[in-house]
């Protein structure tokens, strides 16, 4: 067994039925066995706020300890006018502070967006590299994954059932999985 690979997934949509949702299911059944998966859970975040570094809320704590220990993050997310989600930049946010105390510094990230429209998300996910290389975290810089008409990619029960989109994903895990060795 190779070693042991600590992976946060951080889904930026808070919709019950979100298509994030269903990628990263697929992304979960289709890890190598040696992925410890841990999904980070944005929903129950307050807005960043800098009052709060000095005597820290609980739910920021949490984020912040989860995301301190794994060996990489990935982001799977939808675009929102054209960016990132409020939900998901806010928990970039928190775990960027407090000053000195960033989990971001050197670590491993990659990114996927998605939308039921033309563009992937692509808007999205550039926005969120350069976020990521702004707080020094390292990015995987290809495959870039912008999945586009992720509505065609479903069937019926919400999972991921297009060969070219599962050949494709298969590649990004097996991509970053040779980047995290
Ligand atoms: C506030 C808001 C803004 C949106 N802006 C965009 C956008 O800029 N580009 C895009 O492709 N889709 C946009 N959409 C449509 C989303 O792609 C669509 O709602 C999708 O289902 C969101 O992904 P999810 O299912 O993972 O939540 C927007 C949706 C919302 C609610």
């Amino acid at each position: 067994m190779p070693n042991l690979r600590q992976i946060a997934l951080i889904v930026g949509s808070l919709r019950q039925d979100a298509y994030s949702k269903k990628i990263a299911a697929f992304l979960r059944a289709n890890a190598p066995a040696n992925w410890q998966i841990t999904e980070i859970e944005i929903n129950d975040l307050p807005l960043y706020n800098q009052d709060y570094d000095d005597d820290p809320i609980e739910s920021y704590e949490r984020v912040r300890g989860q995301l301190s220990v794994v060996d990489a993050v990935l982001f799977i997310s939808p675009e929102h006018n054209r960016s990132i989600p409020a939900a998901l930049k806010n928990v970039i946010d928190i775990a960027s502070r407090p000053a000195g105390k960033s989990v971001w510094t050197g670590k491993k990230t990659a990114v996927i967006t998605s939308s039921p429209g033309t563009f992937g998300g692509l808007s999205a996910g550039l926005h969120l590299r350069q976020v990521l290389q702004l707080l020094s975290a390292q990015v995987l810089v290809a495959p870039e994954v912008y999945l586009s008409r992720i509505t065609d990619s479903l069937d019926e029960q919400g999972n991921l059932s297009d060969e070219r989109t599962q050949t494709f994903l298969r590649r990004f895990i097996q991509t970053f999985d040779d980047w995290l060795a």
